[in-house]
């Protein structure tokens, strides 16, 4: 389902949160039939939002956590205009490239089809946080990278004891928490650039990774407005030429910065010490620049 900022159930939905009212007040508030109140009041309750009617008017008396109003509310807080939630979907990188416009964040409780980088599956059952949001910088093609380092970033500083394996992986105690999917499509001088992130919060089983459950009491409504608060606090500052601070931060938190690795790149495999990320968001790796790769830590 699609939510916009003007969508009557958005709307209704956010005035409930404040205070209770009755359908009469909120039909006049909003410049609508008391009619297309109830139909919001009917949709909320469909989604999860616990709408009881009472001497007060409509009143919310609970909600699930991650329903898709407070998803969006969460998202448009942090600047997206519009927001798809899915209970099920294949991938929402998928439905990202699909819409095909910028500032929207794509969510799903569940993927079907998830994907991986290099073609691997994401798996992504119940418990986890699979969103993509959609983004056309006014950046140079070659600046492009440095938003999968933004994205791991932002998620790493939300998750105690993690750290990013570059490019794009999120790693506590050496096993996989996150991994960030970005593909571009569209025009070479303005491409549509879609940030995959998927995050085990609560999976049950996820494959040679960790879940946040094993070693935190963790809502996936906190992480997500985590990180997607500092996704767009950290995107802002990209856009405002801040990189350089970005960059000290990501270097801090990534374990990558020191270690003996193996990165297997589109022409072959660089082996050696990862001596720093550099100024264009590349891995120094033995003092030769890579820019994208697969990246082992060998010890
Ligand atoms: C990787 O580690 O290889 C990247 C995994 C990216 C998974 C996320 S989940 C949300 C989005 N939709 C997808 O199909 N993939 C990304």
């Amino acid at each position: 389902m699609r939510i916009s900022r003007e969508s009557t159930d958005y709307r209704v939905y956010r005035i409930l949160s404040e205070n209770p009212l009755s359908g009469e007040k909120l039909a006049k508030k909003l410049g609508i039939s008391r009619t297309a109140v109830w139909k919001a009041v009917q949709k909320l309750k469909e989604c999860g939002v616990y709408v009881e009617s009472n001497a007060s008017g409509y009143t919310i008396a609970g909600e699930e956590e991650l329903n898709p109003y407070e998803v969006a509310r969460l998202a448009f807080e942090s600047g997206f205009k519009e927001v798809h939630f899915y209970d099920v979907t294949d991938s929402t990188n998928s439905r990202a490239k699909e819409y095909g416009k910028p500032d929207a964040l794509f969510f799903a409780n569940r993927q079907t089809a998830g994907r991986g980088r290099h073609g691997r599956k994401w798996l992504s059952e119940e418990g986890g946080l699979y969103f993509s949001v959609t983004l056309s910088p006014p950046l140079d093609y070659s600046e492009l990278p440095k938003l999968t380092l933004i994205a791991g970033l932002s998620v790493a500083e939300a998750i105690p004891q993690s750290e990013i394996k570059w490019p794009n992986d999120v790693l506590i105690k050496g096993r996989k928490v996150c991994g960030i999917l970005s593909e571009l499509h569209g025009e070479v001088e303005r491409p549509l650039v879609i940030v995959g992130v998927g995050i085990n919060v609560k999976n049950p089983d996820p494959e040679n990774g960790i879940s946040l459950s094993e070693l935190y009491d963790v809502s996936r409504r906190e992480v997500f407005e985590q990180v997607i608060r500092n996704f767009s606090k950290n995107y802002r500052m990209l856009l405002d030429g801040r990189w350089c601070e970005l960059r000290r931060r990501i270097e801090r938190r990534c374990s990558s910065v020191g270690k003996a690795v193996r990165v297997t790149t589109p022409s072959g495999v660089a082996e050696g010490i990862a001596e720093a990320i550099s100024e264009d968001g590349s891995l120094v790796v033995s003092g030769k620049k890579i820019y994208a790769g697969d990246c082992i830590h060998l010890r």
